[in-house]
């Protein structure tokens, strides 16, 4: 298995999931630009599912070296890999934190995910976990350069699953609404609406098994995101979303 944004706590919430189910992977390969981190979560999964591990430095930011990457195989990516950067209010103007939250969210990130789909293609097996958001579903006045990024992964994500179909590949997209991770930190949300992240890895477990195209984590998300979409323009702009 390939997990891309090791350090994520539904990355690694989902890598649990998957081992207890008594999923098994010859190696896992956590790609993470948090080399410490990730090695205290490596050391817990190989002591208590006696699973093969490596670490691979991966920082979007810096230039990719794909030939480290040519010994990997396998027949599952997680894409847990993205970045909230600041909102509007703090952060519209300020180019370094829009190219950033671009880059990590999908231009420098979008070539990896090519790189080991190629792979996946050749063997004409496997199957690519991508997360997105339900950010890029309609852009808000909040947050709308990284809702504009993951618009372009889940568009990314879904001409990808188009394209691998009749190669035997299978691509899901995950659309999280909100979940309680170090990503939202400190961010007033409603509990109501806010998963886990072992929710959240059950969820996307569940949809990962069902090969489903498309899951959002928690189901109501499905039902506000029809009313968002919904929303006339003409009322929509008026709103402080
Ligand atoms: N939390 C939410 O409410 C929410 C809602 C909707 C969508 N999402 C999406 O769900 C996914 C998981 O998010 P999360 O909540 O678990 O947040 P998170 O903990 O911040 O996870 C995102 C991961 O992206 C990786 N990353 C960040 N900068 C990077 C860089 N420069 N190079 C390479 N990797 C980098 C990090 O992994 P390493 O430290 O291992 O490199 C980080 O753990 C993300 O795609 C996020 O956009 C989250």
């Amino acid at each position: 298995m390939i997990v891309l944004g090791s350090t994520s706590e539904v990355a690694q919430a989902f890598v649990e999931k998957a081992l207890q189910e008594g999923e098994k992977f010859e190696r896992i390969y956590l790609f993470t630009s948090n080399k410490e981190t990730t090695e205290r979560f490596a050391r817990h999964i190989d002591v208590k599912f006696l699973q093969q591990s490596e670490i691979i430095e991966l920082d979007l930011t810096k230039e990719i070296n794909y030939q480290n990457f040519d010994s990997i195989n396998s027949s599952l990516l997680f894409c847990a890999t993205g970045y909230l950067g600041d909102g509007t209010e703090e952060g519209l103007y300020d180019n370094k934190n829009t190219q950033r939250i671009i880059d990590i969210n999908y231009s420098k990130l979008v070539p990896v995910i090519n790189y080991f789909a190629q792979k996946f293609e050749s063997r004409r097996s496997g199957t690519i976990i991508g997360l997105s958001s339900v950010a890029g579903e309609r852009g808000r006045q909040s947050n709308f350069i990284y809702g504009s990024a993951k618009a372009a992964f889940t568009a990314y994500l879904s001409g990808l699953r188009n394209y691998l179909f009749e190669k035997k590949v299978h691509v899901m997209t995950v659309k999280p609404g909100f979940m309680a991770t170090k990503m939202t930190e400190g961010l007033p949300l409603n509990p109501k609406l806010t998963a886990t992240p072992k929710q959240a890895a059950e969820c996307i477990y569940n949809a990962f098994k069902k090969q489903r195209n498309v899951t959002y984590v928690l189901p109501i998300w499905s039902v506000i995101m029809l009313v968002i979409r919904n929303i006339p323009e003409f009322v929509f702009k008026k709103l402080k979303l």
